[in-house]
């Protein structure tokens, strides 16, 4: 199979953690015989520092002409004081959105390889499952009218119908490859873009008759999520309380650098971890690169149709954490290995090769 793939390394832990997720691909590639092309581009601060713009246009082409993109971080303190529309984010952002991919999937899990790393009680995570679909183009993202004034600000909160429709559909077909449960999030008590959210994903609902749909208030989700979160299956939300329920699903995995996302729906594919730029463990060889690992699994699954090679990483990756090797943020309450952020590259590589050269083998039977 030929893949052109865009690689934005971006900035802070970017740059290292994206090493691993190619590496990966790279594995998959030559073990498989395919042809996975990739093509590195620059994006967010370090763009902003050799090209003074966040997202040059040769960087926004070189996507737009692949099959998928694997991005890493933007972000860093330098930037801090900027205004939105120049800052790393807006990079981002504006990439997201010339990509067209609404439909952001997040899965979070508490294999029990970690499930001690989590602050939670092992025995109200262990074996949490959880994938969140954030609406990714809509909402106070993206709403007009938004300014920043001297002595007041504003941003808009909207959405469209078929801005509702179109994610609600990929959270359905998520849910019937998994335990057929949706849980819709909004603040249909304060909100009319809430309320306009939950009569569309009512009404879209209606079409699956195999999957359940309860709908909750995203303050009583973010409780449940903590108390009892093996009770979710696909969590359905629009874009802010997206970015905040993953980030919160993070402490189920124990680390947010366990979390990938796959951004599926528009006309090129994005792949990236959850976890953002860190400038503190930059440089320093302690990220978690599972992320972008997973992310790259993602890629395999969703754009490349290579369901056995993505499981394969996926296998390759909870046997390498079973086995106690873990990087610096897992280590809680954990006995075992501290490996750094190429050491779980090589460990995970070396793994999912064996994987992977067992089904050929099987195969060849
Ligand atoms: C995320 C990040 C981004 C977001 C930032 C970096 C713009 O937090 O992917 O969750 O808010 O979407
Ligand atoms: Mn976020």
């Amino acid at each position: 199979m030929h893949l052109n793939i865009t690689v934005l390394p971006g900035d802070g832990i970017g740059p290292e953690v994206t090493r691993q997720g190619v590496r990966i691909l790279r594995a998959v590639s030559d073990l498989g015989g395919h042809d996975f092309h990739f093509h590195e581009a620059a994006i967010g601060g370090a763009a902003i520092e050799r090209f003074r713009s966040p997202l040059p246009p040769q960087t926004l082409d070189a996507c737009l002409e692949s099959d998928a993109v694997l991005l890493g971080a933007v972000g860093a303190p330098r930037y801090d004081n900027m205004p939105a529309a120049t800052r790393p984010e807006a990079g981002l952002l504006t990439l997201r959105r010339a990509l067209g991919g609404f439909a952001n999937l997040r899965p979070a899990i508490s294999h029990p390889a970690i499930a001690a790393c989590s602050p939670l009680q092992r025995s109200v995570v262990e074996g949490a499952d959880v994938l969140v679909v954030r609406e990714l183009l809509g909402g106070l993202y993206f709403g007009e009218p938004r300014e920043l004034g001297s002595t007041s600000a504003r941003n808009t909160m909207a959405y469209s119908e078929p801005e509702v429709e179109r994610v609600a559909h990929v959270a359905f077909k998520q849910a019937r490859k998994r335990r057929c449960l949706v849980t819709s999030v909004d603040k249909a008590n304060v909100l009319e873009t809430s309320q306009l959210w939950r009569q569309v994903v009512t009404r879209v609902g209606r079409e699956y008759h195999d999957v359940r749909l309860e709908h909750l208030y995203v303050d009583a989700c973010a409780m449940h999520l903590m108390m009892d979160p093996r009770r979710f299956d696909v969590i359905l939300t629009e874009n802010l309380f997206g970015d905040i329920l993953s980030d919160e699903a993070a402490v189920i995995t124990g680390s947010l650098g366990m979390l990938p996302s796959a951004t599926i729906g528009g006309d090129v594919d994005l792949y990236e971890p959850v976890h953002g730029s860190a400038p503190d463990l930059a440089g320093q060889g302690i990220a978690n690169p599972l992320g972008a690992i997973w992310s790259a699994a993602l890629l395999l699954r969703h754009t490349a149709k290579l369901e056995s090679e993505a499981a394969d990483i996926e296998s390759a990756m909870w046997e390498v954490l079973q086995d106690g090797h873990f990087t610096r943020d897992l280590q809680r309450n954990r006995q075992g290995k501290t490996v750094s952020t190429s050491e779980m590259g090589d460990l995970v590589e070396q793994a999912a090769g064996d994987w992977l050269s067992r089904r050929h083998a099987f195969h060849a039977v």
